[in-house]
């Protein structure tokens, strides 16, 4: 276990680095009781669990609050993009939910970034208030990750990864802590921003994948944590399968050779 360390351009956040990158597991389903159920066959797995657009606009908060008390590190993955001011509010709002981590979209320009650290800051002010004072919720902030290329978008190689790097750029510039790409651009993003700046890789799939789902720019796990990945995203093939412990704990065996052999 590596030692605590403060995420690069954030204050008062504090994240947990850990020797394997660390896997994080989409509910990509739209029922709460089915999703707890789902939930708690991930328990006992050092995983965190996704709560996205399907299962946020099925059930509001309640779920995600849910699994909060139940102590699984939630990843809030909105997606904000809006003006500032909402996005303020909505990240300020993730704050007090105890999410660990939500995502934004970088196009939505540097004011907007800004102004969602800022609500993560006055998240943070208002819990150590004592209105808000929760030990279930985690000490620190959710880690704003900001999306740059959709890993379903499709097109030239280099042309992708130049518009992924200037919007890491972007996001470093504006205070986040990372950004989500695909693990083929994870290399250049750390080139480009510094190892500390967090890469969250969506669009993995296992080694034999056939192909034919809307995910376009694909990595194994053993190639997204070898090109740096801090963060992988799985859902389908972990929770589309009869097994989904089984596929999680499989992910997690092959992150944990690739980060050991890298
Ligand atoms: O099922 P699959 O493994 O493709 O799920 C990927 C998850 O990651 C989905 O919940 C999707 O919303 C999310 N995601 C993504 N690409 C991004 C950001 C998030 O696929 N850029």
């Amino acid at each position: 276990m590596m030692p605590e360390t403060t995420g690069p351009g954030t204050v008062g956040v504090r994240i947990a680095r850990r020797g394997a990158p660390i896997l994080a597991v989409a509910l990509d389903v739209p029922l709460s009781e089915q999703d707890l159920a789902l939930a708690e066959t991930l328990r006992g797995l050092p995983v965190w669990l996704k709560v996205g657009l399907e299962l946020f606009t099925a059930e509001g908060p309640t779920l995600a609050r849910r699994l909060v008390e139940r102590r699984f590190p939630l990843f809030l993955d909105l997606k904000f993009h809006d003006i500032p001011n909402t996005v303020q509010g909505a990240t300020r709002s993730a704050t007090l939910l105890g999410a660990r981590m939500t995502t934004l979209h970088v196009c939505g320009g540097e004011a907007m970034c800004r102004a969602a650290v800022a609500g993560r800051e006055e998240g943070l002010d208002l819990r150590r208030k004592k209105a808000f004072q929760d030990r279930r919720l985690p000490e620190s902030g959710p880690l704003l990750m900001g999306i740059t290329v959709l890993t379903s978008d499709a097109g030239r190689e280099e042309d992708l990864r130049a518009a992924v790097v200037e919007r890491a750029l972007t996001a470093k510039s504006c205070g986040l802590d990372g950004v989500v790409c695909s693990g083929r651009e994870a290399a250049a993003v750390k080139a480009a921003c510094g190892g500390d700046f967090l890469c969250l890789c969506p669009g993995i799939r296992f080694d034999g994948f056939a192909g034919g789902d809307d995910q376009a720019r694909i990595c194994t796990p053993t190639q997204a944590v070898r090109a740096g990945a801090d963060f992988l995203v799985m859902g389908r093939p972990v929770i589309g399968t009869a097994n989904p412990a089984e596929a999680a704990a499989a992910a997690l065996k092959e992150m944990e050779l690739a980060s050991r052999t890298t």
